[in-house]
């Protein structure tokens, strides 16, 4: 059904149609298509432009049609252009031609606008849920194996020993990030623009206040024309997943590698790994490499709306419709692989002999021969020269640090006596390093804890607000 035509002579060509239609995409926000429409009619009603008993009917059917919606008994058809559209059609069906009264003191503009916030909000919360259930995979893992000492690399060369959960934990970070960033999103963002009209405000919405805050939203925009060309919301939830997706990527990169069997440090498990069609006896880490690519369409999509956005004149342009479908295949995209990566954290297995066995590799306690003169008044850059002398020496008599003689260290520096030999032990050097960040067991516990309680703290938010959005949702 069209919401427009008075003015033709002639409705549009068969592909004008195909090109103007939306429905296809934006039918995923039916379900708040209804829920605002409802909040409308309120106003309408105590406005006095709906009498009671219209109003009363154009309800009962705006919430038959929602429960028909989530069903799947009513949906779009053929010659719907768009949500809104197919959602006027099927409320006409129920409640006759007053069913046309909704319309009065808005526009699609600004209600697909404020339709789009709404799916935004619940499905940010979901996306934020899965997260959440990640970073517990993550802590449970580094939980696991703090003790495990691991070669840390830098440039992917072997740097300096730490604790394979420090290693681990470090993802968590990554991801509380994301999720505070949702949060961010969601107090900047839940001011409604309903009741902007097309630009200008309506005069038979005269409180779009009191709409706002029967939808959940904080306040209403301060201005009309912002408020229906405003798109800042989606282009930052697209960069919010997409840094969720380069999250995962990263994720993804180091199981790929650590399943090597050059690495073998993790064995992923059969459940979250696939076979070759070719070559029996593969098992493959395709999920660890399905979250490094699919970051490739989530930064993309981000990439695709800020480019619709540039240079767009303000208020509503038909440009804008082109926001919906990046935000809908980034939440999709998510949907599929959180739950994936979660599965493939909780189960892969650590292999603490393998990881542990490369750890002074590369003479990964040289620092530890430095720090060792400059806590004895030895400037670092001298301190630094000796330490490169002794690998040197290590490297010509194939040697690690710790199997040079007293004779071999006193020729490299006067200060370098045999007690250095106690520091250069993995344990030591990990140990050593307590400091709040360092990777020092002591540290890491802690580290833990902290991400236990912070991940627990924002479950907590998310579950609320999951609650109060769901209950402003009944209809
Ligand atoms: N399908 C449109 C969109 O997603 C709805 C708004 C249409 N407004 C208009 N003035 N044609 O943007």
């Amino acid at each position: 059904m069209a919401l427009w035509g008075g003015r033709f002579s002639q409705g549009p060509a068969d592909s004008v149609a195909a090109l103007s239609r939306s429905v296809d995409f934006d039918w995923r926000l039916a379900p708040y298509d209804v829920r605002v429409n409802l909040a409308h009619l309120d106003q309408l009603e105590s406005n006095g432009i709906v009498g009671v008993d219209v109003a009363a009917a154009i309800r009962t059917g705006l919430q038959q049609l929602g429960k028909e919606i989530a069903s799947g008994d009513f949906s779009y058809n053929d010659a719907d252009e768009d949500v809104h559209s197919a959602i006027e059609r099927g409320l006409i069906a129920k409640v006759g031609t007053v069913g046309g009264s909704i319309r009065a003191g808005r526009s699609r503009n600004d209600l697909v606008v404020t339709d789009f916030k709404l799916y935004l909000i619940d499905h940010l919360l979901e996306v934020a849920g899965l997260v959440a259930a990640l970073i517990d995979a993550i802590t449970a893992q580094a939980d696991l194996h703090k003790e495990t000492i691991a070669p840390g690399f830098t440039h992917l060369q072997h740097a300096q020993p730490i604790l394979f959960g420090h290693e681990l934990a470090k993802h968590a970070h990554a991801l509380l990030r994301d999720l505070d960033r949702i949060g961010d999103w969601l107090e900047r963002n839940s001011i409604s623009p309903f009741g902007a009209g097309a630009l200008a405000g309506s005069g038979i919405q005269p409180f779009p206040e009191v709409t706002a805050e029967e939808l959940g939203f904080t306040g209403v925009n301060g201005n009309s024309i912002d408020a229906v060309s405003d798109r800042d919301f989606a282009a930052e939830a697209l960069f919010v997943l997409a840094m969720i997706g380069i999250h995962l990527s990263r994720i993804g990169e180091e199981f790929t590698l650590w399943s090597t069997s050059e690495f073998g440090w993790a064995v992923i498990d059969d459940a979250f790994s696939t076979g070759s069609s070719i070559m029996p006896q593969k098992k493959n880490p395709d999920i660890a490499e399905l979250a490094r690519g699919k970051s490739g369409r989530l930064i993309g999509n981000l990439t695709s709306l800020l480019v619709v956005l540039k240079g767009l004149p303000f208020a509503y342009n038909r440009d804008l419709q082109e926001d919906k479908e990046p935000i809908f295949d980034s939440i999709e995209t998510l949907f599929v692989l959180l739950p994936a990566v979660i599965g493939m954290m909780e189960t892969t297995k650590f292999m603490p002999v393998a990881i542990e066995a490369g750890v002074l590799d590369g003479h990964s306690l040289a620092t530890e021969v430095a720090d060792f003169l400059a806590r004895r008044g030895v400037p670092f850059s001298q301190a630094h020269e000796a330490a490169g002398a002794c690998v040197r020496l290590c490297e010509e008599k194939s040697l690690q640090l710790h199997e040079l003689s007293d004779v071999d260290f006193a020729s490299v520096h006067p200060l370098l006596s045999s007690d250095v030999r106690a520091q250069l032990t993995a344990l030591g050097a990990i140990n050593s390093r307590n400091s709040i960040p360092g990777t020092s067991l002591s540290s890491v516990i802690n580290q833990i804890a902290e991400l236990v309680s912070e991940n627990n703290q924002s479950k907590r938010w998310i579950e609320n607000e999951r609650k109060s959005f769901t209950s402003m949702m009944k209809l």
